[in-house]
């Protein structure tokens, strides 16, 4: 396995600034292009937008909250990819509706992104950090953690998801892992169910969501069940 570089900043927020936490593992064409879309989320004052969903309202929660599917208890929930924050307090708002108390964490590239996803919740502001997910190493185990697949290229996604399985999760913690397709862009959602089991990570559930599916997730439990 690749060696892992040392645990990324601050628990506590820190000044903004335009900066990215540099990961030489990752190709340099793949971090630049995710350094372009963070730069363009931050253009609109729309969370959608800033998210980086260009669908409405009504679509948004349409394809997000099939993630708590995933979540059957209160517990801690890590969006690595996070942006600004407002996945993670929708599904707070949403789990709250069904009864479920859940305490959000984040990890995002984008140190701008992070600053606004700490001022979307300033309560949990120490709960945001800014990291590389495919090298950063989390200062505590979650019971819920969830990624979209594309936080790494194709070719990393076993090592990563299975690193993810083995080093993040609480015992009887759920791995969630998401894939967007792009209606406009007529791309389909990459099939999650199917690639989970590939990687030797048992399926525990999956959910599709959206026009045609667009959307797709699947979960794993942990390994230290
Ligand atoms: C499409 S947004 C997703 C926002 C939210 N998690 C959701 O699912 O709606 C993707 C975010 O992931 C971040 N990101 C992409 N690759 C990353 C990586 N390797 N480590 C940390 N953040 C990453 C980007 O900066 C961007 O803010």
């Amino acid at each position: 396995m690749a060696a892992r570089s040392a645990p990324c900043p601050p628990a506590e927020p820190a000044p903004l600034d335009c900066s990215f936490v540099e990961n030489e593992e990752l190709p340099s064409d793949f971090l630049a292009d995710i350094r372009r879309l963070a730069r363009s989320y931050l253009e609109s004052s729309d969370p959608r937008l800033q998210s980086g969903f260009g669908g409405g309202p009504a679509r948004w929660r349409t394809e997000r909250e099939p993630i708590l599917d995933a979540v059957e208890t209160d517990g801690t929930l890590l969006d690595l990819g996070c942006a600004n924050g407002f996945l993670l307090e929708c599904l707070r708002a949403w789990g709250a509706e069904r009864g479920l108390a859940l305490v959000p964490f984040g990890l995002d590239l984008s140190a701008e992104l992070i600053e606004v996803a700490r001022q979307r919740l300033p309560e949990f502001g120490s709960n945001f950090y800014v990291g590389n997910a495919w090298s950063w190493s989390p200062p505590h185990r979650f019971g819920y953690v969830y990624s979209l697949a594309d936080v790494v290229p194709l070719t990393h996604l076993g090592s990563y998801l299975s690193r993810l399985r083995r080093e993040f999760l609480e015992p009887h913690g759920r791995l969630i892992v998401g894939s967007y397709g792009s209606l406009s862009r007529k791309v389909p959602p990459l099939n999650i169910e199917q690639l989970l089991p590939s990687y030797g990570l048992p399926l525990t559930g999956a959910a599709t969501a959206g026009p045609g599916g667009i959307v797709r997730f699947a979960w794993a439990e942990s390994a230290a069940v």
